[in-house]
């Protein structure tokens, strides 16, 4: 078992629980003498609040307070140190600066501008209906074009620039001058945001459907004044999150609050309008691509100018450059990146944040390029691969690009592609292909776990990582099982909660690569524990020497004397033999590290009906080591099928009268369903990355859904002739006759 353990595919070891109802999310906690609390938010999404009228809903049957900007308990404001990779484990962070109730201003709609507490959900969000507030309204900075005139773009920072790209850009043969926008989207979990907090003697406790108990904790904690050893977070499983639940929101503080005021434990969760408004969004980009290339196709100078929208006050960056500067090899590169304020809540990470809208212009803008050089859009790409990351001068960790493009490319067929727009047809249809690249860094932050190997026969994991959903147990079960050859069936991991030892966010891909070597060390340090006692006078293997002793299916043994790890613990009555590490970082300062693929797209436009589809997607991806193939496989597929809705139809769209948005629900924010699925062909290339830790894992959550909206919006144009630069790529901008949106 522990030679493949470590690559194999067994099934997710909390699986039974999620299928029989058994696992708890937040709002499924009921403590004892729990009671709701449920918003007032703004109809307006900028001025101030004139006057609260809360006396009809005081009257209201159950209820029990009501909190607003007159009366909100003292709370502070988190630590000004940004947050970092190294100090996750003690960071704080918040995406929307000002805290709930902090004034009278409004920012924007769906913002928090009172709370009902009452002994039921119902009578709380009755009361809720009958608070009345008026409004003193200003005009409304409802989307980054008006942003722009009402306010410069402030420097987003993130930037880069090498050689002379102008100069170059210039002496160019082929050019491409281009802007490309992607439009506000919205994470949509299935688990909305929800909050169940309590006060046990001066002692915070919240359940919280959170990416990072152990920041969250931190946040809290800073917020109401308190060590962080009076909070604790909770979350053993989460509905995901997407990068929504990463930082914390406004409803969590609001909750924890009312909790103390009212001196029981109290609910909230977040209605699906208001999951479009108070708890982060994708930021709409605009991004201008200057490309040239000389007259043999190669790259010789790339500018990527991106602007997004963040909230009046809030200072997110969408790091839309952030792949451009190294993706390919160009002697000259610039890049920068510009905010611009708006009337909308926070924007914070959405699954690949930068990359998802970044790769969009930068995989279109090479697809229109190697179009004006005349050469296949694969080969344009095999020309231009970086050897080397020419960003940070430093040799690739892996880079298994040009591997990911000949697989893919010949998984699909790509050979097979006619170059001219509209030449293939199958019936009624028109069939276009497209590709594109995807490129997501890796990285690996400090992590710590316990393991408990217990006289009851079982290796247990404590680690204040969670598991949202992507196979976070499965893995560091697998991880434990490789090591001390226990049958996963007798190994428990224990996750979310941040009193545990700590571990970083279920974020950027994070989570593998930190917490494998963490468990895997925790691991070791129990063992050696185990061995010494079993080398002790009573210990079972007396005569032998603890470090000649082997380790393997559970068992312990000397020579041709073998023991389960159990029964050491019990000749000597100890509970368990213990181990704790602390991992650090890799060492960025040798290697760059990144992840790579290709994606391979198909296209049926049918433009009698004007009906479009993705029919097919075939995607090569070099993630390092697989560790689970079939919860690997599940996220790229995830991913694709998230991107599917960058490509086609998700946008969250604001009235450009007043800011306030159009389409926060499920009817009319579309997402992609399982109609809308195409045959999905994933390739995990594995090869193992040892630099960046012992398994040669590096992260694969986000990767997946990076340069996919560009491989749709290239083999929608070798269908149609249309390159349409402004996601999504909807109906009306395909049918003859109707104007494409032009920034
Ligand atoms: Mo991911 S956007 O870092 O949860």
């Amino acid at each position: 078992m522990s030679e493949s353990i470590m690559g194999a595919s067994p099934r997710r070891v909390d699986g039974r629980l999620k299928v029989t109802g058994a696992a708890h999310y937040a709002s499924d906690h009921q403590p004892r003498g729990m009671v709701f609390a449920y918003g007032v938010y703004s109809t307006v999404a900028s001025g101030s609040i004139k006057s609260l009228d809360i006396d009809a809903a005081r009257r209201s049957p159950g209820v029990l307070e009501i909190l607003h900007h007159g009366n909100f308990p003292q709370a502070f404001h988190t630590s000004p140190v940004p947050f970092s990779l190294a100090g996750v484990l003690s960071g704080s962070r918040t995406d929307e600066k000002r805290l709930p109730f902090e004034d009278n201003v409004v920012r924007y709609a769906g913002q928090f501008v009172a709370l009902v507490v009452a002994d039921t959900f119902e009578h709380a969000r009755e009361a809720a209906y009958k608070v009345k507030v008026s409004y003193s309204e200003s005009a409304a900075a409802a989307n980054l074009e008006q942003g722009l005139k009402r306010k410069a773009a402030a420097d987003g920072g993130q930037g880069h620039k090498r050689g002379d790209p102008a100069g170059a850009f210039d002496g160019g043969a082929q050019t491409v001058d281009a802007t490309y926008t992607t439009p506000v989207e919205t994470h949509n979990p299935m688990e909305m945001h929800a909050t169940v907090a309590m006060w046990d003697n001066g002692k915070l406790v919240v359940y919280e459907s959170t990416q990072s108990v152990v920041v969250h904790r931190n946040t809290l904690a800073q917020i109401f004044g308190l060590p962080t050893e009076r909070v604790e977070v909770r979350a053993p499983f989460i509905g995901s999150g997407f990068g929504g639940k990463l930082w914390i929101w406004p409803h969590s503080v609001a909750a924890c609050a009312a909790a103390k005021v009212v001196g029981r434990p109290v609910q909230l969760v977040i209605p699906r309008a208001q999951m479009f408004t108070t708890v982060g969004h994708r930021p709409e980009t605009r991004q201008r691509m200057r490309l040239a290339a000389d007259g043999k196709g190669k790259l010789v100078s790339l500018r990527h100018e991106s602007l997004n929208t963040t909230g009046i006050g809030d200072q997110y960056v969408e790091n839309c450059g952030g792949m451009s500067a190294s993706l390919y090899s160009c002697a000259n590169v610039e890049v920068t990146h510009g905010t611009v304020q708006v009337n909308r809540g926070a924007p914070t990470s959405m699954r690949a944040p930068g990359a998802a809208p970044g790769l969009f212009a930068l995989e279109s803008a090479i697809d229109e390029l190697a179009e004006r050089c005349k050469m296949d859009p694969l080969a344009f790409r095999q020309l231009n691969w970086a050897e080397q990351n020419e960003q940070e001068n430093l040799p690739w960790s892996g880079n298994h690009l040009r591997e990911a493009l000949a697989q893919g490319a010949e998984r699909f067929g790509w050979a097979n592609r006619k170059p001219g727009i509209g030449s293939m047809r199958d019936g009624h249809e028109i069939v276009g292909y497209g590709m594109a690249q995807c490129n997501w860094d890796a990285f690996r932050t400090p992590c710590e776990a316990r393991v408990s190997l217990t006289a009851g026969g079982r290796a247990v994991v404590y680690c204040g990582g969670q598991d949202i959903g992507t196979g976070t147990y499965t893995v560091l079960a697998q991880c434990v099982s490789d090591i001390t050859g226990l049958p996963l069936d007798r190994i428990t991991v224990e996750l979310g909660n941040s009193s545990y030892p700590p571990a970083p966010v279920s974020g950027g891909s994070w989570m593998t690569a930190s917490a494998l070597p963490a468990v895997a060390e925790a691991t070791r340090v129990a063992l050696t524990q185990l061995k010494s006692f079993a080398a002790s006078e009573e210990g079972g293997l007396p005569n032998a020497k603890a470090e000649a002793i082997t380790v393997s299916n559970g068992r312990l043994q000397d020579g041709s004397t073998s023991l389960e790890f159990a029964e050491v613990l019990k000749k000597l009555k100890i509970a368990s033999a213990e181990g704790e590490a602390h991992t650090g970082m890799a060492d960025t300062k040798k290697h760059a590290f990144s992840s790579f693929g290709a994606h391979f797209v198909e296209v049926r436009w049918d433009p009698g009906i004007s009906r479009l589809r993705v029919s097919r997607v075939v995607s090569a991806i070099d993630v390092g080591k697989v560790i689970n193939g079939k919860t690997a496989r599940n996220q790229v597929e995830g991913a694709i099928v998230m991107a599917i809705g960058m490509a086609l139809f998700e946008s969250t769209d604001y009235d450009e009268r007043n800011g306030m948005p159009v389409n926060n629900n499920y009817a009319e924010y579309v997402v992609p369903v399982h109609a809308d699925q195409p045959e999905i062909d994933v390739i995990l290339l594995d090869y193992p990355d040892y630099n960046l830790n012992e398994y040669g894992a590096r992260g694969v959550g986000e990767i997946g859904v990076t340069g996919l909206a560009a491989a749709v919006a290239n083999a929608v144009y070798h269908a149609t002739g249309k390159r349409v630069r402004n996601l999504p790529i909807t109906l009306e901008k395909l049918m003859d006759g109707v104007p494409t949106v032009s920034v």
